[in-house]
């Protein structure tokens, strides 16, 4: 059976519409606001049904529709409720249709099944906005594929062999990385993420294992690198393919040794850390290439993990998109409510080659440019017409890349070692991004 909340503040009409003809429907009468929202603490309700007679406060009514929006709400007014300026704003703003009294239950009946389907559609996830849904490290989907991720990586937290985390780009390999520590005995120790194609190779080796004063001239006094740091947690390497070569001997020994010794320094430094590496290449072709040590691949690829591309988990796509519309709900107008229902269908048209950042993107920019009630294909940058895969964000940060490249490889000459190190990414990096712009010559 299906249940709706009905808040009839005053106790006015109850009677009137629990007809026979909502057979279907398991009404839940509560007549305070008080009493709506313990209940809304306790169970799970895709629609909610508000009475107004006309003295209700209006202001403390939206207040209250505000923070349950999450909830597809149908409204009952007395006629001459629908007078007061109140109203009008509690219906355009908070609202999915309305009914003046009496009501014809018949009528009642279609909207409510109506609503119901919409709620089905944005299927919230079982706890309202103030509890969740804003965790940034929450790993949001409830497909098979996401379950079958879910699962995995609760077997791999449990133990400390190496992970090897592949996935697409924006897929969601640094979260489940921080799932994984989360969920492990070292949850209490630090996560320590290192890129390993953003940092400039020559410093690769002091950010990872550190140096002592006077190794190398400026090094006026010792510190520790990040390996050291992450002692008694997990040490997250990412894009791993982007180590450079002869870095890849010290991490080996280190897998293998357990113990670092720093720049300028020949004392061994037992360090216990649990190690996560990922990359969004597949490395064993790396390998095969000649420019991944093989020994190396396989101390890490103990637990390998793949992380699915969005397009491979389209039925998460809804409840992805409604996540991010609540994270980014301060960036929206108090019009917006949700999703149209066309927008959901672009979503799932759509080949995400961007996979869960574009998502994020998208739903951000949606977030600024609607207009109506409900975001539009258009709003998300999805309409008919629009080129698959370029959201305007997109675009615009693949437009300042390619500038900053070409800017660089200017001043220095084409010198791409150079360029690379003023950018700040490894010369793997700096070809990649180079045959991504087609700016190799
Ligand atoms: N299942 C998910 N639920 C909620 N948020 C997600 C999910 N997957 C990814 N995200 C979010 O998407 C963004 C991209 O994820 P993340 O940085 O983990 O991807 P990545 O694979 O490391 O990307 P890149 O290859 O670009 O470094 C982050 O903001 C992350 O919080
Ligand atoms: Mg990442």
């Amino acid at each position: 059976m299906k249940q709706v909340l009905c808040i009839d503040v005053g106790r006015s009409r109850a009677a009137d519409f629990h007809s026979e003809t909502l057979h279907d429907w398991n009404i839940h009468f509560v007549d305070s606001l008080a009493d709506a929202r313990r209940l809304l603490r306790t169970r799970v309700y895709g629609v909610g049904l508000v009475l107004h007679d006309g003295l209700a406060d209006a202001r403390e009514l939206a207040g209250f529709l505000r923070q349950h929006g999450h909830l597809q709400w149908v409204g009952i007014f007395a006629p001459h409720a629908l007078d007061s300026p109140g109203c009008h704003d509690l219906i355009l703003e908070h609202l999915c249709d309305y009914h003046t009294l009496p009501v014809d239950p018949v009528r009642l009946g279609y909207t409510l099944g109506h609503a119901h389907g919409w709620a089905m559609l944005r299927r919230h996830p079982r706890v309202h906005v103030e509890d969740t849904g804003l965790d940034a490290t929450a790993l949001v989907g409830d497909g098979a594929a996401m379950l079958r991720l879910r699962n995995q990586i609760d077997r791999v937290a449990k133990v400390a062999a190496p992970v090897l985390i592949w996935g697409e780009s924006g897929s969601g390999k640094e979260l489940a990385a921080q799932a994984i520590h989360a969920q492990s005995e070292r949850a209490g120790g630090p996560f320590v993420p290192i890129n390993c194609g953003a940092i400039a190779p020559s410093l690769i080796h002091s950010e990872l294992f550190g140096y002592e004063r006077g190794a190398f001239s400026g090094a006026t006094r010792a510190k520790a690198g990040l390996i050291e740091s992450a002692h008694g947690g997990t040490l997250f390497l990412d894009e791993i393919g982007d180590l450079p070569q002869e870095l890849q001997v010290n991490l080996l020994r280190f897998l293998q040794e357990k113990t670092i010794s720093r720049l300028g320094s020949t004392r061994a430094i037992a360090v216990d850390v649990r190690i996560v590496a990922a990359s969004h290449v597949q490395l064993q072709d790396a390998v095969d290439a000649g420019v991944f040590r093989e020994d190396l691949y396989y101390r890490l690829a103990v637990l390998p993990l793949a992380i699915p591309a969005l397009r491979e988990r389209r039925d998460d796509l809804p409840l992805l998109a409604e996540h991010f519309f609540r994270r980014y709900a301060s960036e929206k107008s108090p019009r917006l409510r949700g999703f149209s229902h066309r927008a959901l269908e672009a979503m799932l048209d759509h080949a995400w080659p961007g996979n869960v950042r574009e998502l994020i993107n998208r739903v951000r920019r949606a977030l600024v440019m609607a207009d109506g009630r409900l975001i539009t294909p258009d709003d998300l940058g999805l309409a008919a017409g629009a080129v698959a895969g370029t959201a305007p964000l997109d675009d615009a940060r693949g437009r300042s890349e390619r500038g900053a490249l070409l800017e660089s490889l200017e001043r220095s000459g084409r010198n791409v070692s150079l360029a690379a190190r003023e950018l700040g990414v490894s010369r793997t990096t700096m070809y990649r991004l180079m045959d991504k712009h087609s700016l190799r010559e």
